[in-house]
């Protein structure tokens, strides 16, 4: 039988209904402090019926900052926060995995509280002409002693376990897009010659000894990995991605890690296509493909079995029930991109399902 965007899937020990996952999305709602609140709790549970939630990046680590009002897990007052968030979704019959996220040399001292960013690497992150032209520059990270990163294992670990008291089914392990993990992962940046850099090996040692971390903690039933090998965004590159996306498949496979989310962009598309078959040749686990994908898109990646799942997260933003809305065919609503990094409900919990649900908010003031 062809399989569909409705087909069961076993992810590791979770069952998810259906294979359209929720993709994490910076909303910048958490209230001060960092901390999850009601607005977020009624967002996710509207979006329940996604067959896993991954939810938005959240920093492992206090003045980590890169965004304003991101959400953390460094907290007890966080903890509490996501508590609500999971009981939530669960409530509304979903499931919900965190997303362990540091930014390293992509968050802003002016953010926390003057605290200069840290990375693999003492070379700042080269602003776009784009960037460039809004103004906006990043600050130069402080390199990382060796002795540190043993200290950032420590709070991925404390974020682990912070994110099993607050209840989350699984874990997503934030290795890409240029933040903390990946600045050590690919070799544009790191430029450590410690035995986090150099080789593969050493450049991948951070990303596993992390990923080692959440196994402990969750089992490798409800650990997941993701990559960019091939996206360029926060300024960084890999002088041989089939290498590095090799040895990682061989080290999740060894670990049995649940999931893979591998991120890309389309740039260049067979080059993506010739990655993961390499991730294919060597990894057994689920490879959930996240970039882009519309309803006939994923469903004929998942029918040529070139996917495991299709990670959605546009059509998430304006359409809580997007399940439903494939399911039948539906129109999508569109979002309003105005109001994506503004505080408050609007745009944010005001987007209806096609049948109205109790989670609707009857009035926004
Ligand atoms: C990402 O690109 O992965 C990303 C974007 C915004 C965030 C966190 C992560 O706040």
């Amino acid at each position: 039988m062809t399989t569909t965007l409705f087909s069961p899937l076993q992810l590791g020990d979770l069952q998810l209904p259906n294979r359209i996952i929720m993709s994490p999305l910076t909303r910048t709602r958490a209230e001060p402090g960092h901390v999850p609140g009601a607005l977020m709790a009624t967002h996710y549970a509207q979006r329940a019926t996604a067959g896993l939630i991954i939810a938005e990046a959240t920093l492992v680590a206090p003045g980590s900052s890169a965004y304003m009002n991101e959400p953390g897990i460094y907290s007890e007052a966080q903890v509490a926060g996501w508590k609500r968030v999971v009981d939530a979704v669960h409530h509304a019959g979903g499931r919900i995995a965190l997303q362990a996220f540091h930014p390293g040399r992509a968050s802003h001292a002016a953010m926390n509280d003057g605290v200069q960013p840290v990375s693999s690497t003492d070379r700042a992150i080269r602003a776009s002409d784009e960037e460039r032209a809004a103004g906006k520059g990043y600050d130069t990270p402080r390199r990382l002693t060796t002795a540190e990163v043993g200290q950032v294992i420590t709070q991925f670990r404390h974020a682990f376990e912070n994110a099993r008291r607050a209840g989350f089914d699984a874990v997503e392990v934030h290795g890409a897009h240029g933040y903390l993990l990946d600045q050590f992962l690919r070799d544009s940046v790191n430029d450590r010659d410690d035995e986090y850099g150099g080789s593969i090996e050493k450049r991948a040692r951070l990303l596993l000894a992390v990923l080692d971390e959440a196994i402990a903690v969750f089992g490798s039933g409800r650990v997941g990995l993701r990559i960019s090998p091939l996206v360029a965004f926060n300024d960084i590159s890999d002088s041989n991605p089939p290498a590095l996306l090799q040895y990682l498949a061989q080290e999740i496979e060894r670990r049995a890690v649940a999931f893979l989310d591998f991120r890309h962009d389309r740039h260049d598309a067979p080059a993506e296509e010739a990655l993961y078959d390499i991730l294919r040749l060597h990894y057994r686990g689920l490879v959930l493909r996240n970039g882009g994908y519309d309803r006939d898109s994923g469903s004929a990646e998942l029918a040529r079995g070139r996917a495991d799942a299709i990670i959605y997260g546009k059509a998430f933003i304006a359409n809580p029930d997007l399940v439903e809305r494939l399911r039948k065919n539906a129109p999508l609503a569109q979002a309003d991109f105005s109001l994506l990094y503004t505080p408050g409900p609007r745009g944010y919990i005001d987007y209806p399902a096609l049948e109205p649900t109790s989670l609707d908010e009857p009035a926004l003031a």
